[in-house]
């Protein structure tokens, strides 16, 4: 078994972040998303991973490197243009070859890991094994149409959906799916869709079985997904101080304090994560928070947010919160007169003022 897994696409729903940062590097946690496919996957015993990157950019192939710190070797695979997942599918094959692999979408988050999904395909001897999760809005993803516990046909994106399930971007395949990916033709958007390859396998009369994501799964496209996803890791990762805390410092909760952060006269409550030689100083850092590395956070309020590398967040009257900071982002209060605010924002930039 191999796995391949996407980082491509261009994140237009998480902008202004995505002008300048591939969404599968955003921190979660404090770590990238992608780590957690990655992680997902070697978890389940596989070594060989290919990882599909928009040649655009070589980001995600030097922010990952070769897989060694997880024991696994990664293959990277350029995908010209963002012509659809079936199309990631259609160019890896000479990666894959004959074997049988798991695809995974590089921004789902699932917990409780891909094993025994694996394993469940393997039992059914199927040529595809689909993963469901119940979803508010499924019209927004590949939707299946289920008679008892079959599935007879799969649409994506419908206006009407013929179930309230999603199929999940975690999806195991034997080599029939190359035939499919190779007979389809681009949807109305232009590109090969992932659920029309699915609806090639069910018409020609190949074995798709499923197993339902009764925990939590998340596809990490909107800020509020991100916030979500945050919010879930945080509550399951274990305590770990590498930090420093001074005396004047109260902490409560689950308090994760990575290597050279400190924490000067300021209250915690967690679960929080700070990063790597990030100061927080006279300061309150709420629930749900991850601030990432060298970030300084003075006389200042935080809570379920989202702030990443070197950000500066000083003096600020009004606690900061559900938000979610880029890179070297500066948020300070205005020093003398007139009392007016002052923004200088990219393009594309969310700013709610009380
Ligand atoms: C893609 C697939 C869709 C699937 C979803 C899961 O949608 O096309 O079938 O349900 O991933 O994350 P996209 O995120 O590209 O809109």
């Amino acid at each position: 078994m191999k796995a391949l897994i996407t980082s491509g696409g261009r994140g237009t729903r998480l902008r202004p972040i995505t002008h300048t940062q591939n969404k599968h590097l955003i921190p979660i946690a404090n770590k990238p998303i992608l780590h957690y496919a990655i992680e997902a996957v070697a978890e389940a015993g596989i070594k060989e991973i290919g990882i599909v990157y928009g040649a655009e950019s070589d980001a995600v192939p030097r922010a990952i490197g070769d897989g060694s710190q997880w024991g696994v070797h990664i293959t990277y695979i350029p995908q010209d243009a963002p012509l659809g997942l079936a199309h990631v599918v259609k160019i890896s094959q000479d990666f894959i070859g004959d074997e049988p692999f798991i695809f995974y979408l590089g921004d789902n988050m699932v917990v409780g890991g891909v094993k025994r999904f694996i394993e469940r395909f393997q039992a059914d001897g199927a040529n595809c094994h689909l993963t469901l999760a119940k979803v508010k809005d499924p019209s927004r993803f590949g939707v299946p149409e289920l008679d008892g516990n079959r599935i007879v046909r799969i649409e994506e994106k419908p206006k009407n959906p013929k179930s309230q399930f999603a199929v999940a971007g975690i999806y195991i395949y034997d080599s029939s799916i190359f035939e499919a990916v190779n007979a389809i033709k681009p949807s109305a958007r232009g590109e090969l869709e992932i659920s029309d390859a699915h609806q090639y396998l069910l018409d020609h009369g190949y074995k798709i079985t499923y197993s339902e994501i009764t925990g939590w799964w998340k596809d990490t496209g909107k800020p509020n997904d991100l916030l979500e996803a945050n919010r879930l890791v945080l509550e399951n990762l274990p305590e770990r101080n590498e930090g420093e805390v001074d005396e004047q410092s109260h902490l409560t909760g689950k308090v994760i304090l990575e290597k050279g952060a400190r924490i000067i006269n300021s209250y915690i409550r967690g679960p929080v994560i700070i990063g790597e030689n990030t100061v927080i100083q006279d300061s309150y850092i709420g629930p749900f928070t991850s601030i990432y590395h060298h970030c300084t956070i003075k006389n200042s309020e935080v809570e379920f947010s989202i702030i990443m590398d070197h950000c500066k967040i000083t003096d600020v009257g009004i606690r900061i919160e559900s938000s979610i900071l880029g890179s070297e982002v500066e948020i300070t209060k205005a020093q003398g007169k007139p009392h007016n605010h002052r923004f200088m924002l990219g393009a594309q930039s969310y700013l709610e003022i009380a």
